[in-house]
C-alpha cells in the first residue's frame, strides 16, 4: 500500500488505491442451529442468511469504511454469489478493477507479497506451521492473533507476557515488525527497532459477537499506516483497537464494521 490523496470522498477507478488487500472474497451461508447435526443427519434451522466475509474482503471493507481508497485482488465464483459479492464491493466503494470471476468455485484465501517500495501487512490466516520463510522477512509488519502465534511458533499465547516471548521469535525469523492480537486484552507490539515487546491494552468493552474483530483490526491499521504514516506504529494500533472494539458491540461481520462518520473525530 501506498500513501496518496484524501480519504473520504468517493474515488474514481483510474486513481492508484492506497490500500490494496490480496485475499478472500467469501460467501458465508450462516444457519442457527439449536446443535451440530450428526454425519449425515438432517436437523431443523430456526434461522438462515447470507453473508458478505472472506478475510481479505473483511479487511478491505474496514479500510475503506474508515475512508480508504481501496481496491482487492481476488477471484469469485461466475455465478450469483460472485455477482452479489462484486455489488457487495462496489457498495462499499471498493475497486474491482482486479476481481475477477472463474468458472471454478470461488478460491481460497491467497496471499502474495511483493518487495517493492509500497508498506506490506501480512496477515498469516490460516497460519501453518511450515509457513514459507520469506512471509517473514518481506513484510513491513507481520500481524498475527492468538492461535496463529501459536501455531507458527509452536509456543502456548495467552496474555501480553507470552505473546511477547512469541513475538520475540517471530522476530527472530526476520520480521521487521510483530503485532500479535489479544481479543480484549488489546494487543502487543515488537520491532526490529525496539525490540522488547510492548502491550497495548484497549478499553474493556461488552463483547456482542467478536467474529471479524481481527479482520476489522487489520483493516483499520492498513488504513493508519497508508493515511496517518507519520503516526506512531502505536498511536495507530491504540486506534485500530478502539476500531475493532467497536466491531464487537454488533452482530455480524462486515455488518458490524464501523464507518468514519460513526467513529470519534479524535480518530481521524
Ligand atoms: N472483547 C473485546 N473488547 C475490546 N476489544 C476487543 C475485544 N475483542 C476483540 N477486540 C479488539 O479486536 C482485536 C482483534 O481481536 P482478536 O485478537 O480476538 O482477533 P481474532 O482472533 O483474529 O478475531 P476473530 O477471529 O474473532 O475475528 C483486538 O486486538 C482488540 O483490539
Ligand atoms: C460467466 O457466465 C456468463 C453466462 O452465465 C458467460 O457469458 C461468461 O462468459 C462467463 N464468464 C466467465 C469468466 O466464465
Ligand atoms: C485467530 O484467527 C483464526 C483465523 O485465521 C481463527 O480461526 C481463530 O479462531 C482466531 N483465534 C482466536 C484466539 O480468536
Ligand atoms: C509527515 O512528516 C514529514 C516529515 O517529518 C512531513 O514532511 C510531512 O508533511 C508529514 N505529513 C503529514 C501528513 O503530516
Amino acid at each position: 500500500m501506498a500513501a496518496c490523496g484524501e480519504p473520504g470522498r468517493p474515488w474514481q477507478e483510474e486513481e492508484a488505491a492506497a490500500v490494496v488487500v490480496v485475499g478472500s472474497c467469501m460467501t458465508d451461508l450462516v444457519s442457527l442451529t439449536s446443535r451440530l447435526p450428526k454425519t449425515g443427519e438432517t436437523i431443523h434451522g430456526h434461522e438462515f442468511f447470507i453473508g458478505f466475509g472472506g478475510k481479505g474482503a473483511n479487511q478491505c471493507v474496514q479500510a475503506a469504511r474508515l475512508g480508504a481508497k481501496a481496491a482487492i485482488v481476488c477471484k469469485v465464483g461466475n455465478d450469483s454469489f460472485g455477482n452479489d459479492y462484486i455489488e457487495n464491493l462496489k457498495q462499499n466503494h471498493i475497486s474491482t478493477e482486479f476481481t475477477y470471476q472463474t468458472r471454478d468455485a470461488a478460491t481460497g484465501t491467497a496471499s502474495i507479497i511483493v518487495n517493492n517500495e509500497v508498506k506490506t501487512l501480512f496477515n498469516p490466516a490460516p497460519a501453518m506451521a511450515d509457513l514459507d520463510p520469506q512471509f517473514y522477512t518481506l513484510s513491513s509488519i507481520f500481524c498475527c492473533n492468538e492461535s496463529e502465534a501459536e501455531i507458527l511458533t509452536g509456543h502456548a499465547v495467552s496474555d501480553p507476557t507470552t505473546a511477547g516471548k512469541a513475538a520475540m521469535i517471530l522476530l527472530e525469523r526476520g520480521c521487521q515488525v510483530v503485532v500479535i492480537t489479544l481479543g480484549a486484552s488489546g494487543c502487543v507490539i515488537l520491532s526490529q527497532a525496539e525490540p522488547v515487546p510492548k502491550h497495548i491494552p484497549t478499553e474493556a468493552v461488552k463483547a456482542v459477537d467478536t467474529t471479524g474483530a481481527g479482520d476489522s483490526f487489520v483493516g483499520a491499521l492498513a488504513f493508519y499506516l497508508a493515511y496517518y504514516p507519520n503516526l506512531s506504529l502505536e498511536e495507530m494500533l491504540k486506534r485500530s483497537n478502539f476500531i475493532a472494539a467497536v466491531s464487537v458491540q454488533a452482530t455480524g461481520t462486515q455488518s458490524s464494521y464501523p464507518y468514519k462518520k460513526d467513529l470519534p473525530l479524535a480518530l481521524f
